[in-house]
């Protein structure tokens, strides 16, 4: 059975956290699409070119030190390249059609990567709110960043993300949004689960 679902929202809103437990709750395979964007920039960082690095990228590139703020930030530049996100289209949707079913989590899977998805969801928070679960997991990983850092390379990257002309940051006009900035984890991905079970039964 084919069955797609879409996650975008801005960044650290809980998009990678909302969509590993709902891949979990329905058996469905998981794409975090950030991490080939993330994997690009890593290669640009070192003196590649974005779109060699983009139409080169394999498996092996989406291991190792990507969860970085410069990572991140070289991320959303490179993302911006229409040429670097034409090269990761078909390795996309080539996962969201997996036969077992398939959830994918980024910027523009609902509205450009699957605009057929069968469920498609927005979720965000405040920037304040999704600043400090950022800073909190940076730290919590051991790297030296403040909160200020923290708020100001996420708004950079909102920023960036919404304004740019190719495939900007946006809910798809069918996608339901989840604001989980009072939301537990565990309160987001009920909220999630409630969404998917509602779109299966459509289907049946
Ligand atoms: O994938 P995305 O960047 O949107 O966010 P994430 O990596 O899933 O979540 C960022 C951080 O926020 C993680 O440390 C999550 O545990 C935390 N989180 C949270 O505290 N409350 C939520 N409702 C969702 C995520
Ligand atoms: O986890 P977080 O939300 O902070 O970032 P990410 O999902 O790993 O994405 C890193 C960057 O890749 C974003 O800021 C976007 O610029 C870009 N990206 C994108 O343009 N399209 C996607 N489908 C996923 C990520």
């Amino acid at each position: 059975m084919r069955f797609t679902v879409a996650i975008d929202g801005p960044a650290a809103a809980g998009k990678g956290t909302v969509s590993k437990a709902v891949a979990a709750h329905f058996g469905f395979a998981h794409l975090d699409t950030g991490l080939l964007y993330r994997a690009v920039a890593a290669k640009v960082l070192v003196g590649a070119d974005p779109v060699a690095a983009a139409k080169a990228l394999t498996a092996e590139d989406l291991t190792g030190d990507l969860r970085t703020p410069a990572v991140a930030q070289e991320a959303s530049r490179v993302a911006v390249i229409p040429e670097v996100r034409t090269a990761l289209v078909d390795f996309q949707r080539a996962f969201a059609a997996r036969a077992g079913g398939a959830v994918l989590d980024g910027r523009d899977i609902g509205t450009v990567i699957c605009p057929e998805a069968e469920a498609k969801l927005f979720v965000t928070a405040s920037a304040e709110v999704r600043a400090e679960r950022r800073f909190l997991e940076l730290q919590g990983n051991g790297l030296d960043v403040t909160r200020a850092g923290v708020l100001a390379d996420v708004q950079e990257r909102d920023a960036r993300d919404s304004e740019r002309s190719t495939a900007p940051l946006k809910p798809a006009l069918d996608a339901v949004v989840i604001d989980t900035s009072d939301m537990s984890i565990d309160e987001a991905v009920a909220a999630a689960i409630a969404v998917i079970e509602e779109k299966r039964g459509d289907r049946t």
